[in-house]
Order: C-alpha cells, then structure tokens, then sequence
C-alpha cells in the first residue's frame, strides 16, 4: 500500500484522550483527539475469508461479517497496516473497525452519511467491549479535538495547543477488562462514582477552555487531577504512578489516555524546561515521542 488510498482501502488515525476515559461511559463528557499515527484497511474478493494484519493472519470473525454484509461481497481479504501499537489505548480497535466500515462501503459504491458509519463502527466496537461509549470511533471518525457526551453528536474544538508527549509504558491491556472493573465499581458504589462522574465531566469543560486559550499549564493541571481520578478507580498501577512522579520532577504533567492499566501517557510539559524530549526519552521506559495534537485530515 502506498500513500494514495485507492477505491478498497480507508485510512483512519489514532487518538489519545485528553480528559474523561472510563466517566464518559458512565455519561461525563471526555476531550479526545486523533493523532498522526495512523492505520490503512484494504478490501479484495478472494475465494475465501482471510484477514491479515501486518502480514499475520488475524481472527476477527465480526469484522470479516460486517466487511462482507456492507460490501456485498460472498469472499473477502481483508489486509490491514497499522502504524498503530495495539492494546496500548491509542484506538487502534476504533482505527481498524473505522477504516474496516468506511472501505466497505467504499466497495460497494455507497456514500452514507457520518452517522451511519458511526453506528456501524460502534457495532463492531461492542465486540471488542461490550460497553463502548463511542468516543474512541467519533476521535478518529472526526480528526482534530473533541468533546463528547455518550449518545450526543460531538463539538469539534479549535486548539491553540498541539504538541504532546507520548510515553510508553510498556504495558499492553485489554480495554474490556478495564471498562468491565469500572462499571463493577459503579455498580458497588453508585453514588461516591456519580460524584466522580461529575467531576470528571467538570474537568472536560475546562480543558475545553485550556484548549481554546492555548494555556499549557492549565491544560497540564488538568491531566494531573484527571489522573488522580483514574488512581481512584484503579486504572493505573504502580509502575504508571512511578512513571508519572519522574515525568512529574521534570516539570511533566501526564496522565494514562485511554483505558489505563498500562498502553501509553500523554504528558505536557507545564514550565520551560531545556532538553525535555531527551531527559523524557532517557526514562526507563518503552518510548517517548513528541507528537501534534488534532490532526485534522477528515477520512470521511
Ligand atoms: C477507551 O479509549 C476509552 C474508554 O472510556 C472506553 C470508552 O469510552 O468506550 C475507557
């Protein structure tokens, strides 16, 4: 495949969330934003099914169903390069399930409205979890930066900031377990979760604001009260928190994005501070890399 995406293939992008994982399921809005990272699907008729991701064959029997009932097709190979680490809360499920709707409907000659690919998409996201809030498919069915309340259309949001860190914690999870535990300590605790529910959903309208201004520091602010909601619900583990504390003593601030558990942070370096992507890549830890925010290529 190569950079030009032919009548069979779509693209679609990572995303990071900025504020609200795990709360915006349970209704409080979340900021998320696609990130130049991105993953390609392409659709041929073939004799047989097969899907083959980064040239492995891989099992996705709800995906392969999905492809051939949109497409028309009897038979389909499915080929899929990603440039996106799985498990790792960067939406490379949403990527893959995206792109895997928007090519077959590519194939079979149709052009339905956002909406419908949104819906479709979600569908196959409900295999993966079984509680998913849509945020992830809207991230990287939109582009740029987002807000969102589960069931309601998302607000694209201008943002005067765009570089982040992401860090790599080394630690790869599974996003059903994660969101099962949550909704195990929601049901256990319906009021103590409701109230961090709307702190939660308190923290996304600011960073809207932060986002807007342009304020770093604020912005920074917020992914460290935002993590400290994740602690609470015990996304994060001790290697996280140890990662966060060092990233934290170089002027850092930085929170898990996604489902937690591990996969990679984003951090914002909140004062000046000289040679922070070097010190940040000296950590130990699985990678560090600087990247822009809210990239705005629309693939639908
Ligand atoms: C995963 O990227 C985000 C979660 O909030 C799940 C969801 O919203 O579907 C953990």
């Amino acid at each position: 495949m190569d950079g030009t995406i032919a009548a069979n293939e779509a693209k679609a992008p990572a995303k990071v969330i900025l504020t609200g994982e795990h709360f915006v399921v349970h209704g409080a809005r979340a900021v998320a934003a696609a990130i130049g990272q991105y993953l390609t699907v392409r659709i041929s008729e073939s004799n047989s099914d097969v899907l083959i991701s980064n040239g492995r064959k891989f099992a996705a029997p709800h995906v392969l169903e999905k492809i051939k009932a949109i497409s028309g097709l009897k038979h389909v190979k499915v080929e899929v390069i990603s440039f996106i680490p799985r498990s790792a809360g960067l939406g490379s499920s949403a990527a893959f399930h995206t792109a895997s709707v928007i090519a077959a409907y590519k194939v079979a000659g149709k052009r339905p409205d956002l909406s419908e690919i949104f819906r479709e998409a979600l569908d196959l996201e409900a295999h993966a979890h079984k509680n998913p809030s849509g945020v992830d498919v809207w991230a990287v069915l939109l582009g740029g930066v987002i807000i969102f309340k589960r069931g309601e259309v998302p607000i694209r949001l201008e943002s005067g900031i765009r570089e982040i860190l992401l860090i790599d914690s080394g630690i790869r999870r599974s996003t059903g377990a994660l969101v099962s535990h949550v909704g195990l300590l929601k049901e256990r605790d319906p009021e103590v979760f409701s109230g961090l529910v709307e702190i939660a959903d308190h923290l996304s309208e600011l960073m809207r604001k932060a986002l807007q201004q342009g304020d770093v520091e604020l912005a920074g602010r917020i992914f460290k009260m935002n993590q400290g909601l994740l602690k609470l619900i015990k996304v994060s583990n001790e290697r996280i928190d140890k990662i966060i504390k060092k990233l934290e003593d170089m002027g850092v601030y930085s929170k898990i994005t996604g489902a937690g558990g591990g996969g990679y942070l984003i951090g914002l370096p909140v004062r000046k501070a000289p040679g922070i992507r070097t010190r940040v890549a000296r950590l130990a830890v699985a990678g560090a890399y600087e990247l822009s925010l809210g990239e705005d290529k629309r693939i639908y």
